[in-house]
């Protein structure tokens, strides 16, 4: 493998959380799950100890900013935080053993396998399955002990069947579409048509809750005509729960926006990882967690005119230095920062030129710069003074934050760092 030609510098790494300390990264233990982090167990030592590019996660930063909601909530409602989809790219071990330390023991993924993983990492986490589980799933969430969301009618009495067989009740929260139109009851109807899961025999039903479809924070917010169905459906159930049911509706962005919807829990995603709360005057102010990074397998000093990548989209315009980065869209860096991306080299922020391929990618140090081949560059992140963060390229690519961190390979590795 070529890079395994070029350095790996050591580096401060705190793997699993405990203190900073300079670790080589070979050898490398045999469950990597221990430490938070997941590795193609099928590649070579060279390729697992020399990856292409990596994620750093900064467990200093992602446990402030559960801190910060923490201190929005004032114990009087409780984080749910979300961890579905690989805690948004970030590596759902690490995030949910960090909200473990912090004390928060609720924890929210979309489907079965992300469960498990939860349960593996924190064992007296309570995992909310946000997806509508399958009933042959029952088994596996019943053994990891799972609360399950209840999108219908006809999904509960599959998922309680399933329970009954097993001689056991699943806890379930009952999810409501006030207006999202994605999974849940119809809010029209959600009173009268989720009033029989309370005769269901495998089911518990505990909570209900909703989602949203947009928050402006505006006085004319449409979340509030959804959370005006959401308090009418919630209110009927629990008069025929007999109970009052675990009330949760805020995402991220109405956590920040709306303290008067925060009910008995609130589910950020977003913000957790640091993106959309980033004004010190908000409700709570939250900064990234994850960096990722490459380093420069080839340095070129090229003349004005030379032509770059597939295409041939972009010839130099005087001489420069062009840095090869090993990384492209098979990584998940996206192709739609051709021409447009930023990547950080040499403490400046420097353009990608030209397309970005499978698995490299060409940015422009600068006709004066003194790039080797082995350096770091930096492609969501900081280095020395400058900055490009997942919001930035989302912006240039015309996407969202969450699209650009949730596509990074999964099977690169995630570093937790600090701590
Ligand atoms: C049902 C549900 N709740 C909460 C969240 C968290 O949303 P956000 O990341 O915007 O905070 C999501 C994210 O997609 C979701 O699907």
């Amino acid at each position: 493998m070529i890079l395994r030609a070029h350095p790996f510098p050591g580096r401060d790494i705190a793997a699993g959380g405990g203190a900073a300390s300079s670790v080589s990264l070979w050898p490398l233990p045999t469950t990597s799950r221990a430490l938070g982090f997941r590795l193609v167990m099928t590649h070579r030592k060279s390729e697992i100890a020399t990856p292409p590019s990596w994620v750093e996660i900064d467990l200093n930063a992602l446990r402030a900013n559960i801190r910060a909601f923490q201190d929005a909530l004032a114990g009087r409602a409780e984080p749910i935080l979300v961890v579905k989809a690989d805690a948004y790219g970030h590596g759902d071990g690490i995030v949910a053993r960090a909200a473990a330390q912090e004390g928060v023991r609720r924890l929210a993924v979309a489907h079965v396998h992300e469960a498990e993983n939860v349960r593996t990492a924190v064992p007296e986490a309570w995992i909310l399955l946000l997806g509508a589980a399958p009933p042959e799933s029952v088994p596996t969430l019943l053994e990891c002990r799972v609360t399950v969301s209840i999108v219908s009618f006809e999904h509960g009495r599959a998922l309680s069947e399933a329970a009954t067989r097993a001689g056991r009740q699943l806890p379930a929260h009952i999810k409501v579409d006030t207006g999202m139109g994605r999974l849940g009851f119809s809010w029209e109807t959600a009173a009268a048509d989720a009033a029989a899961l309370f005769d269901l025999p495998g089911l518990d039903p505990v909570g209900v809750f909703t989602h949203f479809a947009r928050v402006t924070g505006e006085a004319d917010d449409p979340a509030a005509r959804q959370i005006e169905r959401f308090r009418a459906v919630a209110d009927a159930l629990d008069r025929r729960a007999g109970r009052r049911l675990f009330r949760h509706a805020s995402n991220s962005r109405a956590f920040l926006l709306h303290p008067e919807w925060d009910f008995d829990g609130v589910r950020p995603g977003l913000a957790l990882y640091g993106y959309g709360a980033d004004s010190p005057d908000g409700r709570f102010y939250t900064r990234p967690v994850l960096q990722w990074k490459t380093r420069v397998v080839q340095a070129r000093r090229v003349p004005a005119g030379f032509p770059v990548g597939y295409d041939s989209t972009f010839i130099t315009p005087r001489p420069t230095t062009l840095a090869i980065l090993a990384v492209g869209y098979a990584d998940g860096y996206p192709r739609a920062l051709s021409g447009k991306g930023v990547v950080l080299l040499g403490g400046r922020r420097c353009p990608v030129l030209g397309r970005v391929s499978m698995n490299w990618t060409a940015v422009d140090a600068g006709p004066d710069a003194d790039i080797a081949v082995g350096e770091e560059a930096v492609l969501i992140g900081r280095q020395g003074h400058v900055e490009v963060w997942a919001d930035e390229l989302a912006q240039l690519c015309d996407t969202i934050p969450y699209e650009i961190v949730t596509r990074i390979f999964p099977h690169l590795p995630r570093w937790p760092v600090g701590g």
